[in-house]
């Protein structure tokens, strides 16, 4: 299982720039994909870490479209968004690129160009929705009907979501499309087609066998066994021809030389992954590296960690694209993850079911590692996987704080408490009583050879892309730990047996040190912290697990005789219940499911409106008032003029609520009002200010209203 040093190339699929990242796509194909990572390097093997935006593709110029924007300020703000949280989350990517680059656009052309000169394309004709209307052809996402599978009225054209039935346009029963809501018409369009039905058999070879054209390429019992049954049910169903372009004016332009390729695009997925390659390009001209090395050259390997969602472009079309081409090698693996429940329930973006990465990292900076630890113990890598915040209260405070940080801060006391903080020295010869040992080797010995072991577990699940495995047998060091200190009894021992404890507290603090190391590729922050404490240099990543392995295979310490340690610390906090309860709540306040009225400010994507500072805020003067009188605006059927108290004084304000409420009822009620707003004239009418309304699922407003009913109180 473990190789010598060499080259990787890891990728992790490119989050799509169209919306942001809950906890779900992080375990999945980043936070596994760091592990192996980081443990690749501190293996010393020469690592490339790719990631990127996909910044092309339907779903971003719909999102653009609904919300009156423009494809590249959407995929502007979630490049930067994303290259922020993966940051904070200590994704450690050697390049985060996006494909809107020029590199990319001529990388991905280059790439179309090869194959078309090849001749590997089917160039045909075939028939597909045109919206008249809006005078082009529309992608499957925008065409809507009913599924032909379960009656769906809501389904797209690539896809029912209900009943999880990938279609094509073509099945829906009364198409229509969502830019016009008018009926499309069939109009005739030529593609270039990926003839997936000629590979199969290389492919069901490769995936089945590990071999390539009779050589040996991999050993498919390496990989999970999910993923090899997803294939097997494509390859079973038989791979049709599959075009690699579209017509569309967001994406990447089919080189313009081949006859045909006026306004036409590269399928998103045929784009997309080839931006694994573009950024390799970028990241090695950065460096000084030729990317050729990682991609073509015999002793590399090419590892994609994704989501199932993704199989079967990673494992059947993105292989096929590379084989076409013929320069290039083909993944080793691809240790996909299922996918993550939240609270029992499928994580939902549309029903704002979700943990969104950036927010929780940035109302809790101080819980990364946290958050990391309880996503990989809870790793969907073989089957789906539940979190809940009660599981992640105690998975944190029985595991973090109970065992790991727990035995690190009594050895830390201990060794402060009998040695001023110093490693005791030891003698070799010195019996434990009841302890192992052997004629060979001291007890201190054979505990570090079991130390060797552990460490050695840690590495080897990592490298089978085990992380939870991996996880544990971090955790069982400390628990190991803890062991020795509660048979041990230190605290009992040290009037009659100084010289044994000696051995003893020597001992653990040679399991602190290895658990610094340990902890790094699942928690590097927390790893910092406790190597700070024990005054131990930073970890120099590449090399640092051999190092380690190497020391303590030839019986060396990993902190030296009268080391001199910091004071104790706590390396992780408990989470209170309060905190955990309120979790809970803003869950459930802010999906769409659960709620009936969802404020303003919830409405449209609250998880990702930037943070503002609290001097912002203050800005603001939200202030009580009451209506004294309303009245229709003449001409707008929306508007009312109401005229309100506020401190004693009177004031204007036209509101847009004249569907909602007759002036009859009004006069009397009490509202929230943001008083400082610049005034403005609407219909001829000057407005001063505005009324705070909340919007509840059915569409209706609703006044907000402070538990005492004073005019004039100010809010803040
Ligand atoms: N954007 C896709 C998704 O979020 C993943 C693209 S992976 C790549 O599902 F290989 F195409 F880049
Ligand atoms: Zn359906």
């Amino acid at each position: 299982m473990i190789h010598p040093p060499q080259r990787y190339i890891v990728t992790s699929a490119l989050p799509y720039a169209n919306g942001p990242l809950h906890i779900g796509h992080l375990t999945g194909a980043y936070l596994s994909a760091d592990i192996y990572v980081r443990m690749l390097r501190m293996l010393d093997n020469d690592v490339a870490f790719i990631c990127g935006s996909d910044e092309h593709g339907a779903a971003i110029t719909i999102r653009a479209l609904k919300e009156n924007s423009t494809p590249q300020a959407i995929i502007d703000k979630y490049h930067t968004l994303f290259e922020s949280t993966f940051r904070k989350a200590g994704i450690s990517f050697d390049i985060y690129h996006r494909t809107s680059s020029a590199l990319h656009h001529e990388t991905a052309q280059e790439f179309f160009r090869t194959l078309y000169q090849k001749e590997e394309f089917l160039e045909e004709e075939s028939l597909q929705y045109f919206d008249k209307d809006a005078g082009k052809f529309l992608a499957d996402r925008y065409i809507k009907g009913t599924c032909p599978k379960c009656s769906n009225p809501d389904a797209y054209g690539d896809q029912c979501e209900r009943c999880g039935s990938s279609l094509s346009p073509l099945e829906l029963i009364n198409p229509v499309s969502t830019i016009t809501g008018t009926k499309p018409e069939l109009r005739k369009t030529k593609h270039w087609y990926l003839p997936l039905n000629k590979y199969e058999t290389w492919l069901r070879e490769w995936i089945e066998g590990g071999t390539v054209d009779g050589a040996e390429q991999h050993d498919p019992s390496d990989w999970k066994t999910h993923v090899i049954g997803q294939c097997k049910s494509w390859l079973d169903g038989g791979l049709q021809p599959r075009a690699m372009t579209r017509d569309l004016e967001w994406g990447v332009d089919v080189p313009q030389e081949i006859p045909g390729a006026a306004g036409k695009k590269l399928y998103v997925w045929m784009d997309a992954p080839i931006g694994y390659i573009s950024a390799t390009k970028q990241w090695a001209s950065d460096q000084g590296k030729n990317w050729k090395d990682y991609w073509q050259s015999e002793d590399s390997q090419l590892v994609h960690f994704i989501g199932k969602d993704n199989i079967v472009f990673h494992c059947l079309i993105f292989p096929s694209i590379l084989k076409a081409h013929g320069d290039y090698n083909l993944p080793v693996n691809v240790p996909a993850n299922q996918f993550l429940n939240l609270e029992e329930k499928k994580i939902s973006t549309s029903r704002n079911w979700a943990i969104w990465v950036d927010e929780f990292l940035t109302d809790n900076p101080d819980q990364t590692d946290a958050l990391r630890y309880v996503l990989t113990k809870n790793m969907p890598e073989q089957k789906d996987a539940e979190f809940t915040w009660k599981g992640y209260q105690s998975d944190v405070n029985s595991d973090l704080v109970g065992n790991l940080a727990n035995f690190v801060q009594r050895v830390m006391v201990l060794t402060h408490k009998y040695y001023d903080g110093q490693v005791p020295v030891f003698d070799e010869d010195e019996p434990i009583v009841g302890a192992r040992g052997n004629d060979e080797a001291s007890w201190h010995e054979v505990e570090m050879m079991d130390l060797f072991d552990r460490m050695w577990t840690v590495q080897d699940a990592i490298c089978k892309y085990e992380f939870r495995n991996g996880l544990k047998a971090v955790l069982d060091i400390a628990s190991a730990g803890n062991q020795i200190l509660q048979f041990n009894e230190p605290w009992k021992a040290i009037k009659e047996e100084p010289e044994a404890v000696a051995v003893v507290i020597n001992l653990c603090n040679q399991y602190v040190a290895a658990l610094s190391v340990a902890m790094h590729p699942f928690m590097p922050a927390a790893s910092a912290r406790l190597r700070t404490l024990l005054a131990l240099e930073p970890l120099t990543e590449q090399g640092a697990w051999v190092e380690t392995m190497d020391a303590l295979a030839n019986g060396e310490l990993l902190l030296t005789d009268e080391h001199q340690l910091h004071e104790a610390e706590h390396l992780f906090a408990r989470i209170e219940d309060e905190w955990v309860n309120a979790q809970i709540r803003k869950l459930h306040d802010m999906s769409k499911e659960e709620s009936t009225a969802t404020s303003v400010s919830v409405k449209s994507e609250a998880p990702v409106k930037p943070a503002i500072s609290y001097d912002d805020f203050a800005k603001l003067d939200i202030r009580t008032a009451r209506i004294v009188e309303a009245e229709k605006v003449p001409k707008a059927d929306k508007l009312l003029k109401l005229t309100l108290e506020v401190n004693g004084a009177s004031r204007t304000v036209v509101s847009g609520i004249a569907e909602h409420y007759t002036p009859e009822e009004l006069p009397g009620k009490n509202v929230i009002i943001l008083a400082n707003l610049e005034p403005r004239k609407i219909r001829g009418v000057q407005s001063e200010g505005m009324i705070l309304m909340a919007e509840s699922g059915d569409g209706k407003l609703h006044f907000v209203q402070a538990a005492n009913d004073d005019s004039g109180m100010s809010i803040g």
